[in-house]
C-alpha cells in the first residue's frame, strides 16, 4: 500500500471518529496500522485473513506502532466465512484489499455491517490500469470493473474513486 493511501485511509478513520473498523485482507498490517493512526483512541480494529501468519506479523507491527493489543480483534479465516458472523451495522467503516474475485461480495457484506453514513473502501481499483485497459483481462479485472459500476448505480450509496495510489474506491452508505 502507498503511502498516500494509508495517509487517505487514516484522515477518513479520523473524519469518521471511527470507533469500529472491519478489515479485509490484514496482510502485514500497513493498512491496519494507518486505520488504527486515524481511528478513535478507544477504537477496534476486526481484521480478517485467511493466512494466520501473516496476522502474527501484523500483530507485531501494531504492538511495534504503540498499539494495546485490545485495540485490534484478529479472525483467520476467509472473507465470506467471516463476514457473515460479524455485526449488522456495527461498523463505521470497511476496507476491503482482500480477493478482488470476491469484490461484489465483499460490497453486499460491507452494506450489512455499515452504520448508515459509514463508509466502505476498496484498494487497489485501478489494478495497475488494467481497469481501463481496452484488451483482454483477467477475472479479477472484469470482478473490480463489475464492483465499479455497482457502486456507481446503487441508490444507498455516494461514492468516489480517490487517485491515490493503485485507486481508492470510497463509498458512504446512505442514512
Ligand atoms: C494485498 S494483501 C493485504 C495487505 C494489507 N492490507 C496491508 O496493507 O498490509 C491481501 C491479503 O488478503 C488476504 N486474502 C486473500 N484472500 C482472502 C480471503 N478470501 N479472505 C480473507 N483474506 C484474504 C491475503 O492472505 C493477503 O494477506
Amino acid at each position: 500500500m502507498s503511502p498516500g493511501t494509508g495517509a487517505a485511509l487514516r484522515l477518513l478513520a479520523a473524519t469518521l471518529d471511527a470507533k469500529s473498523v472491519a478489515e479485509i485482507g490484514t496482510g502485514t498490517g500497513v493498512s491496519g496500522t494507518y486505520l488504527l493512526q486515524g481511528m478513535r483512541s478507544d477504537g477496534v480494529l476486526t481484521t480478517v485473513d485467511t493466512e494466520p501468519d501473516r496476522q502474527q506479523v501484523a500483530r507485531h507491527a501494531f504492538r511495534a506502532a504503540g498499539f494495546a493489543g485490545n485495540r485490534a480483534r484478529f479472525i483467520p479465516g476467509g472473507a465470506l466465512d467471516v463476514l457473515p458472523r460479524l455485526a449488522d451495522g456495527g461498523y463505521d467503516l470497511v476496507f476491503c484489499d482482500g480477493d478482488r474475485l470476491e469484490s461484489l461480495e465483499y460490497l453486499a457484506e460491507s452494506l450489512r455491517l455499515l452504520r448508515p453514513g459509514g463508509l466502505v473502501c476498496f484498494e487497489g481499483v485501478f489494478a495497475n490500469g488494467r481497469t481501463v485497459d481496452s484488451s483482454a483481462q483477467p477475472a479479477e479485472v472484469l470482478r473490480v470493473r463489475e464492483l465499479l459500476r455497482a457502486v456507481r448505480e446503487s441508490q444507498e450509496l455516494q461514492s468516489t474513486l480517490l487517485p491515490v495510489g493503485d485507486g481508492l474506491l470510497c463509498a458512504v452508505r446512505r442514512g
